[in-house]
C-alpha cells in the first residue's frame, strides 16, 4: 500500500541549488510514486498483488487506475479523493543520473485508517504487506498493526525520512532504508561498510529483525539474524536512479514471498534495481522477471 503520483521529470546537467535558475534539457511526464513503483516493481517480477492507494478525481488519477490494471494489479481498495488532486512529483535529474524529488502528495495525504479497515480483506490475503511513508504516518501505522494482527511479515521503506516510534518500528519485520533514512533512523552516517553495520545494528535494536540499507553504487548491506554483509551492486551504466529503491523494494518482497534468505532477496533485489538505473523513468524503467540474470 502507498501513493501514486504524477512524476514530471526535467533533466539538466546539474542539480540547482537553492535560490538558483538553470535551464534543463528535456521535459517527459511518466506515472511515479513510491508504492505504485513498488506494487508495478513486484507486479512485473512475479508476484501476486493487491494495491491500496487514493487518487484524486482528475486525469492523472484515471491514468494511474490505466496503468495499475494493465499492469495486472488488483487495484479494487484504491480509493478516489473529491477534494483533492492526484499526487504529482517534480523530479530533477543531473547528467550522471542522481535525482532530487518534490512531492505535492495530494490525495495521498487523504488515505485514512477507515480506507485500512474498508480494504482489511486484502491484508488477510497477503503473504507481505509492504508499506512506505508517502502517506500519513498514522495511517501507514494503522496498516501496520492490522498486518501483524493477521499473522503477516511487514516490510517498511522508511521513505521520505521520517522520525517513527519505537512501537511502529518493532511491529516491522524487515526495513528498507537507503543512506540518508538509515542515518535519520540511526543518528548514524554511512562512510563505509562499518558504518553500515553500525546504522543497521541501531535500528535493528528498536525492534526490527532484519535490516537491509540500499546504498546505491555500492550495493546494500544486509543484517539479519545470521548475515551481516555488503551485498554488492551489479556494475551497469546509469542514466537514471529514479525508482530504483522502489524497484529494489518490490524485487526483494516477491523474493522473499517465495521463500528466500534475506540476502538472497537482496541480491534478486539488486539485479532488479540495478538495471532500473540503465533507462530513464520510475515505472517506466523497472524490468521484468525475465530480464534478471543473477550468477
Ligand atoms: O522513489 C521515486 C518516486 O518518488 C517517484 O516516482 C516520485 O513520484 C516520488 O514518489
Amino acid at each position: 500500500m502507498g501513493s501514486c503520483n504524477t512524476d514530471m521529470i526535467v533533466r539538466a546537467d546539474t542539480l540547482p541549488v537553492p535560490g538558483e535558475t538553470i535551464l534543463g534539457e528535456s521535459f517527459i511526464t511518466n506515472p511515479g510514486g513510491k508504492g505504485a513503483n513498488q506494487a508495478i516493481a513486484a507486479s512485473r517480477l512475479g508476484g501476486d498483488v493487491s494495491f491500496i492507494s487514493k487518487i484524486g478525481n482528475d486525469l492523472f488519477g484515471l491514468q494511474t487506475m490505466e496503468i495499475l490494471r494493465s499492469s495486472n494489479i488488483d487495484s479494487e481498495y484504491i480509493f478516489t479523493d473529491r477534494k483533492s488532486p492526484s499526487g504529482v512529483a517534480l523530479v530533477f535529474v543531473d547528467s550522471v543520473g542522481e535525482n532530487s524529488i518534490v512531492v505535492a502528495p495530494g490525495a495521498n495525504s487523504s488515505l485514512s485508517k477507515e480506507d485500512i479497515r474498508k480494504a482489511a480483506c486484502k491484508f488477510k490475503e497477503a503473504d507481505i504487506v509492504l508499506i512506505q511513508l508517502e502517506i500519513p504516518v498514522g495511517t501507514a501505522e494503522y496498516a501496520v498493526e492490522m498486518a501483524i494482527g493477521y499473522g503477516k511479515k511487514v516490510v517498511l521503506n522508511p521513505a521520505p525520512a521520517t522520525a517513527l516510534d519505537a512501537s511502529f518500528l518493532n511491529n516491522v519485520n524487515t526495513i528498507l532504508p537507503n543512506r540518508i533514512e538509515a542515518q535519520m533512523l540511526s543518528g548514524i552516517r554511512i562512510t563505509d561498510e562499518q558504518s553500515a553495520f553500525s546504522a543497521a545494528e541501531a535500528i535493528s535494536s528498536k525492534g526490527v529483525e532484519n535490516v537491509v540499507i540500499t546504498l546505491g553504487k555500492d550495493g546494500a548491506y544486509v543484517y539479519s539474524p545470521d548475515c551481516k554483509t555488503i551485498v554488492k551492486a551489479a556494475n551497469v551504466h546509469s542514466v537514471d536512479t529514479t525508482g530504483a529503491g522502489d524497484t529494489f523494494c518490490g524485487a526483494f518482497c516477491v523474493y522473499l514471498a517465495e521463500g528466500n534468505s534475506i540476502y538472497d532477496c537482496a541480491r534478486f533485489a539488486n539485479a532488479a534495481a540495478a538495471l532500473a538505473t540503465t533507462r530513464v523513468g520510475a515505472q517506466s524503467s523497472i524490468p521484468y522477471r525475465s530480464d534478471i540474470v543473477i550468477y
